[in-house]
């Protein structure tokens, strides 16, 4: 499918992301986005391309693609399969090893060979790679909050700053990690928390597609359709910038021909919404299946965000006060640690939630909060349990 490239952007954060002058460029970058923007398209089709362009040796990982395996080895996997591109970098390798004899004895150095205590660490394998190649290498970490779901995750993290660390000073051409999620709360929980690997890394906006994207769309649209950016542009905000969505309106345009020239907006507008409704209902539909708990804990969390604290006797008086006030419902079940513990186990398993390795819950994405405003279920009870609270109790 035809996508808008985003030529300026990856221009601008390209400079950012290679100048050496600026210190907190090493520390990395962080791009915090709502789901379904455009995010990994554009670090695919027009950041990486960029960085490649300006010489630097760009490695993409998306944590998302590979759910199923440990987001540890998904980036450890990527590593490897670009030092395994250079030669020199695997003859020095086996050197290092004692296999100079490497295609006469046959032996060979395997990948496998690097990685967390392994034999060769991953911040000697980015040293080997970056000081071979004379340039700077850029490690791009898309969906980066999915790391902290494991152990391993995290580790590679940390072994991550030690090479970041290691290859920005001294002899080294440096090392630049770009990381991006959909949701800022547990992107947050990367840079702001003191024992995190990316402690203090600059946090950005991943900036929305804008109005030169809806002009790029209007040009795709059937002139006689006159569609305009400022006709399209409080769609596309309400749309949360979402392209698929927008793409469903020149869809139906393409699908019917019988629209006037003054109802084609109409019939765009429509199937856009129509798209966006289906979403919404969809979901509420899904939490209309939850046990009366698991719906509470879900609304009380999707209302209070980060400052969501699931077994503090307050919140369990919310989670009563939501079923009972809210939903009409009688609490048969009891609410306790066991079974709040339980409800957010289901949730993760219901794809609701998200967990790190610390035990800290949030959203799987933004979309969910949005869909239960929507339907009206973060009411006043919800919010109940306030920071102010807390700190007082
Ligand atoms: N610049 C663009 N021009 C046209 N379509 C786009 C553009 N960027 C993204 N899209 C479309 O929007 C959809 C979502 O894009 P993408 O997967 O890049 O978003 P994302 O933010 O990474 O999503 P997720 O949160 O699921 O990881 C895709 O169908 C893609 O083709
Ligand atoms: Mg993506």
């Amino acid at each position: 499918m035809a996508i808008f490239h985003r030529t300026a952007l990856a221009q601008e954060l390209a400079t950012h992301i290679l100048d050496v002058d600026m210190a907190p460029a090493s520390s990395g970058l962080f791009l915090g986005a709502r789901r379904r923007t455009g995010k990994s398209t554009f670090l695919q089709q027009d950041l990486c391309p960029e960085l490649k362009r300006r010489g630097a040796i760009v490695i993409y990982t998306d944590l998302w693609e590979g759910r199923d395996q440990d987001p540890g080895d998904v980036i450890i996997e990527a590593i490897r399969e670009e030092l395994a591109r250079h030669d020199g970098v695997v003859l020095r390798f086996a050197r290092a090893a004692g296999m100079e004899r490497l295609q006469m004895g046959g032996v060979s150095f395997t990948m496998d060979r690097v990685g967390l205590g392994r034999q060769v660490s991953l911040a000697k394998a980015l040293a080997t790679l970056s000081d071979e190649c004379g340039r700077l290498i850029v490690l791009i970490v898309d969906e980066a909050q999915h790391a902290i779901t494991t152990e391993k995750g995290s580790n590679v993290l940390y072994a991550l700053k030690a090479a970041r660390d290691k290859l920005n000073m001294g002899p080294h051409h440096g090392l630049r990690i770009v990381a991006t999620g959909s949701n800022r709360d547990k992107l947050a929980m990367l840079v702001e928390w003191k024992d995190q690997a990316f402690f203090c890394a600059p946090m950005k906006e991943f900036p929305p597609l804008g109005a030169d994207y809806l002009d790029w769309l209007c040009d795709r649209a059937p002139a006689s359709a006159a569609l305009t950016v400022e006709g399209l542009s409080s769609l596309f905000q309400r749309s949360g910038y979402r392209p698929e969505w927008m793409q469903s309106g020149l869809n139906a345009l393409a699908a019917c021909c019988d629209w006037t020239a003054e109802d084609a907006i109409a019939v765009f507008t429509e199937a856009v919404e129509s798209r966006a409704r289906s979403r919404i209902d969809n979901l509420l539909d899904l939490v209309g299946l939850l046990s009366p708990l698991q719906s509470a804990v879900l609304r009380v969390l999707a209302a209070q965000g980060r400052h969501f604290v699931p077994f503090w006797t307050r919140t369990m008086e919310t989670y009563r006060l939501v079923i009972e006030l809210d939903d009409g419902n009688q609490t048969t079940e009891p609410i306790n640690l066991q079974t709040v513990q339980d409800a957010l186990e289901a949730l993760k398993e219901k794809g609701f939630l998200w967990r790190s390795a610390y035990g800290v819950y949030a959203l799987e994405e933004f979309g969910i909060r949005e869909a239960l405003e929507e339907g009206g279920m973060l009411t006043e009870s919800t919010r109940r349990v306030t920071r102010v609270g807390r700190q007082a109790a």
